[in-house]
Order: C-alpha cells, then sequence, then structure tokens
C-alpha cells in the first residue's frame, strides 16, 4: 500500500532533485527549522548527519554529535567509527555473519538458504553494521529537499551476499525543537532488514565549561544522565554478539530506569564489552508496546540540554565510544584535540540484535514482497 503511494512520487522527482546538487565531496544539505531551534546537516554518504546545532540554556548553538570535518573520512577511515549514518543492511553485530532463511540457529555452512556477509569485526568472528561497505559506506541521491527536509535514496543490490535488491529512502526533517528520520525500505525477495542511526551524542558538545568556549579540557560522558525504559536487556559474548539469554537489568550497571548518570556505576564495567575494555556497549529492550514510544532520555545539566527519544523500534543499543581517539571537529576544538575514548556515547534505535541467529525469541525480521520495512525515530530537544 504505502509502496506504491511512495514510489511513483520519487521517482517523478528525481531528475530535477538530481540537478540541483552541488559536486562531491561538498553535496551537504543544510536543514533549519523555521525558528532556528533546530539545523542539521547531512552529506549523501550513508545519509549521514555532520553537524546538528541546538540551543544550550544560555541561548547558544552547540553542534551537539561528534564527527568529522572532511566527510570523505566516511569512507577512507580504517577505524570507521561510523559517525551518524543509516546503518543497514542489518545493523549491529550477526554471528559468524551468517544466518539462513528461514532463520535457524546455527545454521551449517553447507545449508540450503544459508548466507555469508563478510565478517569485519573482532578478527573476522561477526559481521557489524552490514559488512565491509554496509549502507552507511554507499553513496545515497538526494531525491527531495526543502528547506526543512531532505529525503536520500539508495539502492542495494544484494550487496555484501545479501540476498535480493532493497530499494530505501531515508527522509530527515526538522521543527521547532525536533528532528525526525524515517527509513522505508522494499526488498525484491526475502531477507533480514534492521536499521539504525548511529548519532554520537554529546549534548555539551564536549565542552567542560559551559561559559568558556575555550575550555576544552578533558572531556567525558560520565556526567550526562540516561533514562531507559528498559527492564530487560539481551546478554551477549565478550565480541557483543547474543548467546540467547534475554535477562533482566535488575541488580546490574544496565539499570537505568530510574534516570542515573552513565558514569554512575561505571568501576562495575570492567571487561564487560570485551578483554581490557570499559563501558557499555548494549542491548536493551523497550518495555513499552505503543508504536511510537518514549524510550530514552539523555540530558546534560552542563548545558541544560535535554534529548527524549520516541521510536518504532523495538530495542537501544547504548555505546559509550570506548574506542574513540580520533581528531575532533574544529567545532569542538579540532584538529588538536581529540574525541577521547568515553567522550560519546553512541544510541541506536534498532531491532533486537541478531535476532536472526536466535529462533527462540520469535522476532521477525524478514521482510520482502509483500512486507516492506519502516523505522522511524524521533529527536526532541528541551532545557531542563
Ligand atoms: C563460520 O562461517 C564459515 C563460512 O563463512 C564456516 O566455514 C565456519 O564453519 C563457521 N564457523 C562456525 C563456528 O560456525
Ligand atoms: C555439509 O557438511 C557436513 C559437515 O562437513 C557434512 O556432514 C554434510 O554431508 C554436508 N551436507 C551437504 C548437503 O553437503
Ligand atoms: C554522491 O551523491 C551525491 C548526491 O546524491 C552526488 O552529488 C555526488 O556526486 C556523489 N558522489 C560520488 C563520489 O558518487
Ligand atoms: C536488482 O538490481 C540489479 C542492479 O541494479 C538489477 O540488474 C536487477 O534487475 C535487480 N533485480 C530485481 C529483481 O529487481
Ligand atoms: C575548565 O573547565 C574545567 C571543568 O569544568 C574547570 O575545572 C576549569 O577550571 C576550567 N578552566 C578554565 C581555565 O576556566
Ligand atoms: C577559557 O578557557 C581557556 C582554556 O582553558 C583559558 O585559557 C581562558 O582563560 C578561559 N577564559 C575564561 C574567560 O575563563
Ligand atoms: C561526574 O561523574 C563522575 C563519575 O561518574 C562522578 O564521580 C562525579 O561526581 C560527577 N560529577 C557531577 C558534578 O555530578
Ligand atoms: C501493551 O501493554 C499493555 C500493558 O501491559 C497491555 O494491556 C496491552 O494489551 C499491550 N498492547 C499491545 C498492543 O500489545
Amino acid at each position: 500500500m504505502l509502496q506504491n503511494i511512495i514510489f511513483p512520487f520519487y521517482l517523478l522527482v528525481l531528475t530535477a532533485a538530481q540537478l540541483m546538487q552541488e559536486p562531491w565531496p561538498f553535496d551537504v544539505t543544510t536543514i533549519s527549522a523555521p525558528d532556528g531551534s533546530v539545523t542539521a546537516k547531512f552529506v549523501s554518504i550513508g545519509a549521514t548527519m555532520v553537524e546538528l546545532w541546538v540551543r544550550d540554556k544560555h541561548g547558544e548553538s552547540l553542534d551537539v554529535i561528534a564527527g568529522y570535518d572532511d566527510s570523505s573520512k566516511l569512507w577512507t577511515d580504517p577505524s570507521h567509527p561510523v559517525f551518524n549514518p543509516i546503518v543497514g543492511r542489518y545493523a549491529n553485530r550477526i554471528k559468524n555473519g551468517t544466518f539462513s532463511i528461514p532463520i535457524t540457529r546455527d545454521p551449517p555452512a553447507n545449508g540450503s538458504n544459508v548466507y555469508h556477509i563478510p565478517t569485519n569485526d573482532h578478527n573476522g568472528q561477526d559481521t557489524l553494521h552490514g559488512g565491509i561497505y554496509g549502507w552507511d559506506r554507499r553513496n545515497w541521491t538526494i531525491v527531495a529537499k526543502s528547506p526543512t527536509s531532505v529525503t536520500y535514496y539508495h539502492l542495494d543490490p544484494a550487496d555484501e551476499g545479501f540476498p535480493g535488491n532493497v530499494s530505501i529512502f531515508a527522509t530527515h526533517s526538522v521543527t521547532s525543537g525536533e528532528l525526525k528520520t524515517k527509513v522505508f525500505a522494499i526488498a525484491t525477495q526475502k531477507t533480514p532488514i534492521m536499521v539504525t542511526q548511529h548519532i554520537y551524542w554529546n549534548l555539551d558538545a564536549f565542552r567542560t565549561d559551559s561559559t568558556n568556549v575555550s575550555n576544552w579540557s578533558n572531556s567525558r560522558i560520565f556526567n550526562h544522565t540516561l533514562h531507559l525504559d528498559a527492564s530487560r536487556y539481551i546478554e551477549t559474548d565478550s565480541n557483543g554478539v547474543p548467546t540467547g539469554p534475554v535477562s533482566a537489568v535488575i541488580g546490574t550497571p544496565l539499570d537505568f530506569r530510574t534516570a542515573q548518570q552513565i558514569g554512575a556505576r561505571w568501576s562495575e564495567l570492567e571487561g564487560v564489552c570485551g578483554p581490557g575494555c570499559q563501558g557499555y556497549d548494549n542491548c536493551w529492550i523497550y518495555d513499552g508496546n505503543e508504536t511510537v514510544k518514549a524510550g530514552t532520555t539523555l540530558w546534560s545539566d552542563l548545558s541544560g540540554i535535554r534529548l527524549d527519544i520516541f521510536t518504532n523500534q523495538p530495542a537501544v543499543q547504548v555505546y559509550t565510544s570506548n574506542y574513540f581517539g580520533l581528531p575532533r571537529k574544529v567545532v569542538h576544538g579540532g584538529p588538536s584535540l581529540v574525541y577521547a575514548p568515553q567522550s560519546a556515547v553512541a544510541i541506536e534505535q534498532e531491532g533486537w540484535i541478531d535476532a536472526i541467529n536466535n529462533p527462540e525469541w520469535d522476532i521477525d525480521q524478514i521482510y520482502g514482497p509483500g512486507k516492506d520495512f519502516f523505522w522511524e525515530t524521533t529527536y526532541k530537544f528541551s532545557l531542563i
């Protein structure tokens, strides 16, 4: 139904919109809320957000997301931190890069309808974020643009070993105090689809002193306060790959049902994200069952900026940038200062991670003819 409505519309505007595009790598698209409360910039690679400006308690605009000044690094940076793009065809990890359709646990390598995706994570033990060249490292096409909205289109022609072609539309839009992203995908044959938008937040714009823009002393995310409406999380091995159990957060450092600072139980996180790694990289299952639910809230007392996230997704990954160490954008004091480890938090609205290898969860992530994919998330900004 939706497919029939949306397809002809975009095909009509494609040619006119293409003529308006600026040349690579400077195809930056800026959208701004009419009242100036939210301004976001995007590039075509991965339909990626490269800047997001919102106002702090002093009325000053801050860019609250980590990133590069040079967008070509989205292609070329071997550390591939996945700075704020649309991630697909299958976000997060896939055990051994392998799945079958219909899904089974640990499908044999030579089984029928078994698919292998390049394993680009943890020395080839799993696939992360759709393979080596997932949707975040493909150049999308702008198909519609207005002062407050931009729509990107991408055709994934069975890339990275996934079955079937997938056509994807991602629309970013802003209104007063809000950024919204919607992803709509149509597949020509049965395939798993699981998408996220991988935004790295620091609501202080990496400052440690809200009254002094020149004070860049050692910024960490520990003093941001997080609330997650989630009483369960997916247990994983030290590679972040689900082991099967879905457990209660009660009594663990994963319990954010009552808002607490991200650093509050930091000392309990040693080794939790793998040997020698300290921090969060976990998937929580939201409690709410509304079509669009208020799942996550994040705020900082320093800037006074509060972020409320509403989503149609059932789960959220929170990753405290445990492996950061890249030059900052100029607006964050770069390139001489770096984004230190644990200086940002990625909050990824998504499906149950690796559900395609955990059939006992009974989560259907297989899309295809007659079953289209739809993802939507709203980021609402206010002052505490
Ligand atoms: C992982 O997948 C490969 C094929 O890509 C297969 O040869 C190997 O046996 C699998 N390993 C495990 C532990 O299942
Ligand atoms: C698949 O591999 C297993 C283990 O190597 C073997 O026993 C089985 O016969 C193979 N099946 C097919 C259909 O080739
Ligand atoms: C990427 O896409 C943008 C807009 O969709 C276009 O302007 C640009 O030329 C493309 N760049 C490359 C390297 O294909
Ligand atoms: C999938 O995409 C490829 C490349 O664009 C195209 O050649 C092929 O016809 C498409 N297949 C289907 C079933 O749409
Ligand atoms: C910079 O910010 C830190 C942390 O808020 C503060 O302790 C320090 O005094 C500030 N430095 C200057 C020179 O203002
Ligand atoms: C702001 O911070 C910088 C760097 O720490 C420092 O040199 C400067 O004196 C500070 N300015 C004020 C007005 O505190
Ligand atoms: C900031 O976080 C650290 C580590 O969790 C904590 O020790 C400190 O008390 C916090 N500071 C404030 C002002 O809340
Ligand atoms: C959502 O949860 C409420 C409370 O547990 C329940 O009454 C309701 O039936 C659920 N709705 C759906 C659509 O599952």
